[in-house]
């Protein structure tokens, strides 16, 4: 989960690498290094911490040279701790390394290396690629490269240094992701696009087994035989901009902030020819007997949310699998089923091994991706393209957004291809679908009601969060995004389902917020909250609900209301006052939102 990053210029690498960390920084900030060619050799600062601490360091310890690495880690194997921070340098001090990913065989390769007499100075596995390639190092990096990756076991992106060839850098990966960009003044690797925008939007993705070699004047790649191999160099959509704060005190909010231009762009790409169009329309839905969608975190949520909405335009029956469960359950599919995978990144680790296992099973996968050129958007047998732009905050608002466009969508044409929802109908929910950026514009035009609510929040305990049927979907997703960022305890649940045990943690200190905009179920709703007001808590309900009459509770009830829209569609717009609930308590703890302790935003580790 790491980020990585190198250059090779006519510029100071310093500054460029550590600019471009910033980036990064989303994916790690367990530690972070850089590591230059100077005059008397490698050059390494690393530090324990925030990438700040890093150049709080650099300050007084001034390096430079025109190629280097640099590296923003969360740590697998190894404390965070100043020695465990990449690069790591062979104890020849003739090979610098840095690397995202894990090595399975660490400990074997290890114990061999020590047998031979080497002396390993940290406890992580990204330590034995740089030891291994000294040992093999017999004059030429690119043979050594080719060697390390056969004796390596696992998953790396890495971008490697040899004292030696001080005018290059090399780069190669398995399973993680690197880019490389390619500038007026230096070329770049770099563990995702928006690491480079400063410089360029020109890159190419490298793909497993593909080796880079970057100088000052030019990339050249190769295959594991040394061979070259043509890459074209694309021309990103993304702009510097839009990986800047522009302003707001978090990414998070510029994020939440940005979802109707988000959700206007998602659902033209659905409307208007193009790329998404056509996978949908010309994805023959007949042959499937059974939908599968499987993901992880909040991407899983967006699958919840989309299971209701399959089965109730489709009449079909749809599974919804956490990648990390599907992965080992052997479970079953075969030719006839579609999978769908959902991923802001498309480089999540089980999410990747999902779709691997669906493939070998014979399933067709459909892939809802946010980042070009990511491992599962070019694997998967077909892909829809969020157009959410980069999203950088940990905690994903844009991304699943947009996600759960793309899932209506495919939904609503399935069911008119299935039979099941005749054309007039498609056009009454593609027009609704059209009017969510309006509505959502309305709820972010009005935060202050929530603001206020929510700085009254932080001294709960507990958060519950209450719904029923697709408002239970989207639930889960609100209690996720507040326990994520504000570390306050919450879990989400069913309405129905409290009182068979969940009620028994009820008591003064607690708030429930209830969900509804299913309007035939917002008397059982109101129920459950009737139920868990007389046991002390009090009740945020938000929805699109009429009756609802707070002043009758004494207090206990606060009410949001939402636009109104169809259930089907209605967690599009709950999810922006979640999002923005979730942002302003922990705002108002004083946290670090963008990058909450313990997380990081691509989970490219089991
Ligand atoms: C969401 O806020 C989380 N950071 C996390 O659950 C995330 O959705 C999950 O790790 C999946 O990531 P992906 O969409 O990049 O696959
Ligand atoms: N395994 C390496 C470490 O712990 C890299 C971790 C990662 O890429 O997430 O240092």
């Amino acid at each position: 989960m790491c980020g990585i990053i190198g250059y090779a210029g006519t510029r100071n690498a310093v500054p460029v690498i550590t600019e471009g960390l910033k980036k990064l920084e989303y994916r790690g900030y367990d530690s972070a290094g850089i590591a230059v060619f100077g005059e008397n050799g490698f050059e390494v600062v690393k530090q324990k911490g925030r990438l700040s601490a890093l150049e709080e360091r650099l300050k007084g310890n001034a390096i430079s040279g025109n190629v280097g690495i640099g590296h923003t880690r969360w740590a697998t194997h190894g404390e965070p701790s100043d020695v465990n921070s990449h690069p790591h340098v062979g104890s020849q001090s003739k090979i610098a390394v840095v690397h995202n990913g894990t090595i399975e065989n660490y400990r074997r390769l290890k114990e061999r290396l020590e047998q031979k007499g080497v002396r390993f100075a940290s406890q992580t596995d990204s330590e034995v690629i740089a030891q291994l390639a000294e040992y093999y190092y017999d004059g030429n990096l690119m043979d050594t490269v080719v060697k390390v990756s056969g004796a390596l076991e696992g998953s790396y992106a890495l971008g490697i240094m040899c004292l030696d060839e001080p005018d290059s850098l090399v780069a190669v990966k398995k399973d993680n992701s690197l880019i490389v960009g390619v500038s007026e003044h230096g070329n770049f690797i770099a563990s995702d696009v928006p690491a480079v925008l400063k410089h360029t939007n020109k890159v190419c993705y490298l793909n497993d087994k593909e080796i880079a070699v970057l100088t000052k004047d030019g990339v050249s790649f190769f295959n594991f035989d040394k061979e070259p191999l043509p890459k074209e160099i694309e021309t990103v959509s993304w702009s510097f901009d839009s990986a800047e704060k522009g302003g707001y005190p978090h990414f998070m909010l510029k994020e939440i902030m940005e979802q109707p231009r988000v959700l206007k762009d998602t659902v033209r790409s659905v409307l208007s020819g193009g790329g998404n169009k056509s996978v949908i329309d010309n994805l023959d839905i007949s042959g499937f007997d059974k939908i599968v969608i499987t993901a992880c975190g909040s991407a899983y949520n967006a699958g919840v949310v989309a299971r209701y909405v399959f089965e109730r335009l489709c009449r079909m029956s749809v599974e919804v699998e956490l990648a990390s469960e599907f992965r080992y359950k052997d479970a079953i599919i075969g030719d006839k089923t579609l999978v769908v995978l959902v991923s802001q990144s498309g480089e999540t680790a089980d999410t990747i091994a999902a779709m691997r296992e669906a493939k070998s099973k014979g399933a067709a996968t459909l892939s809802i991706i946010n980042v070009v050129g990511s491992t599962i958007s070019k694997e998967a047998d077909y892909c829809l393209f969020t157009a959410a732009g980069p999203e950088i905050a940990v905690a994903t608002t844009k991304a699943f957004s947009a996600q759960l466009v793309l899932l209506y969508a495919l939904a609503v044409r399935f069911a008119v291809k299935l039979g099941k929802l005749p054309p007039e109908k498609e056009i009454a929910l593609m027009a609704e679908l059209e009017t969510l950026p309006e509505k959502a514009k309305i709820i972010l035009g009005h935060t202050d009601f929530i603001q206020k609510y929510a700085s009254e929040c932080v001294v709960y305990k507990s958060i519950f969060f209450i719904g029923r049927n697709i408002d239970y979907a989207i639930a889960l997703e609100g209690s996720l995004k507040l326990k994520e960022i504000s570390y306050i305890h919450s879990e989400a649940y069913a309405g129905g389902e409290l009182k068979h045990g969940t009620i028994s943690l009820i008591e003064e200190d607690t708030l429930v917020v209830a969900i509804s905009n299913c309007g035939r179920l917002f008397g059982k709703i109101m129920s459950n909250a009737e139920q868990v007001m007389s046991r002390g808590a009090k009740v945020l309900l938000i929805g699109c609900c009429p009756e609802a009459d707070s002043a009758s509770y004494g207090g206990k009830l606060s009410y949001i209301g939402l636009p109104e829209i169809s259930e089907l569609f209605s967690p599009s717009l709950s999810v922006v006052v979640l999002q923005l609930f979730s942002y302003y308590v922990a705002a108002n703890k004083g946290l670090d939102i963008d990058k909450p302790r313990n997380l990081a935003k691509s989970v490219t580790v089991e």
